[in-house]
Formats: C-alpha cells, structure tokens, sequence
C-alpha cells in the first residue's frame, strides 16, 4: 500500500492526476496537501471529496512544520506538484514563485530524506530549457536555460532536486512537461482564456505576432508520464512529457474561434509578453521507450472535449470570475483558523 502525499493537489494538473490515480490503482491512498491559493480550487475535487483513500490537508510547502506534520501521516512517495505556475505572474512579481517553487522544493526534499519516501517526484516543466528557434527539440540532456522567473524558479528546484539524489541518494525523480490543456484549468492560461471569453463574445489578448509556437499535451497524458515515472522511472532520471503537437499562438486561436463559431474579429493584437520564449517542442522518445508511455489524446479530440467541459461547467467558471471559489474551503470544511 502506498501512501502519496500529492502537493498541489486542487490546481489543475493536480487534481486531474488525483481523480485519474483513486479511479484506477485501488492500492494506493493520498493525501492532497495545498495551500489554497488563488490558483487552488477544492472545487476540482469536490467529486471525490469524501473518498475512502483520499484526503485533504490545507497546508504551505514553504512552511516545514505544515510539511511535516502531513508526512507523519504515513507518507510513503511525494508527488510533487505544487507550485506558482503562470508566467505572466512571475513578469510582476517573482517572489511567490522563489518562495514556492524553491524554498518549498527544498522543504519537501529534507521531508523526503527524513521519512525515508520511496520515491519523490519532482513535477517540472519543458520550460526550463529555454527557447528553441525553427527547429530541434528539447530532450533530457538540453542544458538548463531559463528566461522566466517562472522557469528560473522550477530550473532553481531541479537542481536541487538533482542535488539531493547525487549528495542524499534521495530516490528523485523529475518530469519535464511540454504545455498541458483539458479539464479545470485555471483561465489565465491561454486555452481556458481564450475559450472562457469567447463563449461570453468577449475579445481574445494575442501576445506579439502570436507566431510563438507552444507543444500542446492533453492533461490526461500528462497525468499517465508522472504516474509511470513514479512507478517505473529510475533514480536520478529526467524524463521529458510531450503531445507531439506544435502550434503556433495564432493558428490555435484561429481554432478555438472556428470551433466556437466566433468571430475572427474578437481576436486582439497586445503588447508581446517580456523576454517571450519563441518556441517549445519536446523529444519524449526517452519516456516512450524506458517507460513504456505515449501520449494518447488526440489533439482534435482532446480540445473538442475540453470546449465541451467548459461550455457544460460555466458554474465552475463563474465561481472562479467572482472569485466565490475562495470561500468554498470554509463552507466544506469550517474556518480551520
Ligand atoms: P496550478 O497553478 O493550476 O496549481 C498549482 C496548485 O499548487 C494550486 O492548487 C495551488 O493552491 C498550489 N500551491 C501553490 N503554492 C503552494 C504552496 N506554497 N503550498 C502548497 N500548495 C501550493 O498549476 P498546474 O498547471 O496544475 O501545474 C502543476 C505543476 O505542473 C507545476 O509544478 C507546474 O510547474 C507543472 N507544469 C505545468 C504545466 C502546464 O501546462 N500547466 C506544464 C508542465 C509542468
Ligand atoms: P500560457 O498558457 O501562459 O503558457 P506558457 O507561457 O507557460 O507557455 O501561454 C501559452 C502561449 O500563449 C504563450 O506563448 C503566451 C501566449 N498567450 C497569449 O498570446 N495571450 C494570452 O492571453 C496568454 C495567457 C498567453
């Protein structure tokens, strides 16, 4: 029986991978740690809320007390998701990101050594490779070369996570994602934005010359690689995520229009985000071959169905525009302060 404490849990990536884990391995329990956030939403998980081998514990990575205090329940592996995540944040303030995605990353890691978990998975993001140009595609050995403080923070804890394998013998694992979209994705990224306005016949922000090209992964495959790193990857790996799937900004905003049946003319030509990376594309043959993963969701499929699940949980979105998402903590579970 294996015990996760899952980080990050009522975020989006998390929560698809908590629902996906309790449905298919009856041998595993997990504990959801996360502290709320603005981008944490127990929404997400309210359909598995009371679930015999699930449960919730409101908690800050950057605070050891809180780590610990969850990892004395029984830990046995760390999935580590949490994390300050959208980039445009990190452009206005990068402090949240180094506290969390650093500081936090090492909170979890000294937890890891001193309760002896079996294996620790580090959540990463094809990101901190940086920019490539027309062509080539990032694999495992690509050197580290952030230009965000959103992917300068995550390249901060890989390093410390590869650190803690090399100097500890910490069982560590890490996942380098390309970019994910599907089901409870918080609209700020640019798939839930773009859809979330469009179905209100609001206008769409295109950075720049929406030329940059991003390599899109349904959520689910994404979900499928940490699993299969957990079970199956070994120490001290990295292993690259993928969907094989490159589009530009533009050419998939002219699709999520057309699916919609909007106007082209909602589409705005904004300022271009500072220091924008040109163009992200993974080599996932590395997990393909050594972890027997592929990504499965077709591209046409996978955004099919996610426009459908936001066009039938506007609910979920209006409580997250009103912000009514926030006080869901306190009617669930009571003021725990
Ligand atoms: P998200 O922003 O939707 O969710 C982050 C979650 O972490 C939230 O539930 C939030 O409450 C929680 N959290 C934030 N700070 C915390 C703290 N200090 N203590 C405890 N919990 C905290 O993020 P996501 O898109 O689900 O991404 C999850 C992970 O996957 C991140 O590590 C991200 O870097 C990585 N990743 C994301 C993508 C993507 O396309 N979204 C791609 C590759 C990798
Ligand atoms: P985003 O979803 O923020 O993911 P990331 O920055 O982690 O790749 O953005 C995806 C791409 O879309 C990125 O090139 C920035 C661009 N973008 C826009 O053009 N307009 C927007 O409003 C947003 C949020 C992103």
């Amino acid at each position: 029986m294996s015990i996760l404490l899952v980080t990050g849990g009522c975020g989006f990536i998390g929560s698809n991978f908590i629902r996906h884990l309790l449905a298919t391995d009856p041998a595993t329990s997990i504990i959801n740690f996360d502290a709320l956030t603005y981008a944490g939403n127990l929404a997400n998980l309210v359909d598995i809320a009371k679930h015999p081998r699930y449960r919730f514990v409101k908690g800050d990575i950057t605070d050891r007390d809180n780590v610990r205090a969850a990892m004395a329940l029984g830990v046995t592996d760390i999935i580590h998701f949490a994390a300050e995540s959208h980039v445009d944040r990190s452009i206005q303030d990068s402090g949240p990101f180094v506290r969390t995605n650093v500081n936090g990353t090492q909170n979890l890691l000294d937890a890891a050594r001193e309760f002896s978990v079996k294996k620790y998975v580090q959540v990463s993001t094809d990101e901190v490779y940086g920019s490539l140009g027309a062509t080539g595609l990032f694999t495992e050995e690509t050197p580290l070369h952030a230009n965000s403080p959103y992917s300068a923070s995550k390249a901060g804890a890989d390093l410390l996570v590869q650190a803690y394998h090399h100097t500890f013998g910490l069982p560590t694992v890490i996942t380098r994602c390309s970019n994910n979209y599907g089901p409870f994705q918080f609209p700020e990224k640019l798939i839930p934005l773009f859809v979330t306005n469009l179905m209100r016949d609001e206008p769409v922000p295109v950075y720049g010359d929406g030329q940059q090209i991003r390599d899109w992964i349904h959520v689910h495959d994404h979900c499928t690689g940490v699993e299969a790193a957990w079970r199956n990857g070994t120490a001290g790996e990295v292993y690259n995520f993928g969907g094989k799937c490159e589009k530009t900004n533009l050419d998939l905003t002219h699709l999520i229009i057309d699916l919609l049946g909007k106007p082209r003319t909602l589409i705005r030509y904004v300022a271009d985000r500072l220091g924008h990376d040109r163009r992200y594309a993974i080599d996932c043959s590395k997990a393909e071959r050594e972890l027997g993963w592929q990504p499965k969701v077709s591209f046409e499929t996978g955004l099919n169905e996610t426009i459908a699940w936001y066009k039938a949980n506007s609910a979920w979105i209006d409580g997250i525009r009103n912000k009514e998402y926030m006080t869901y903590f306190e009617k669930q579970y009571g003021n725990l302060k």
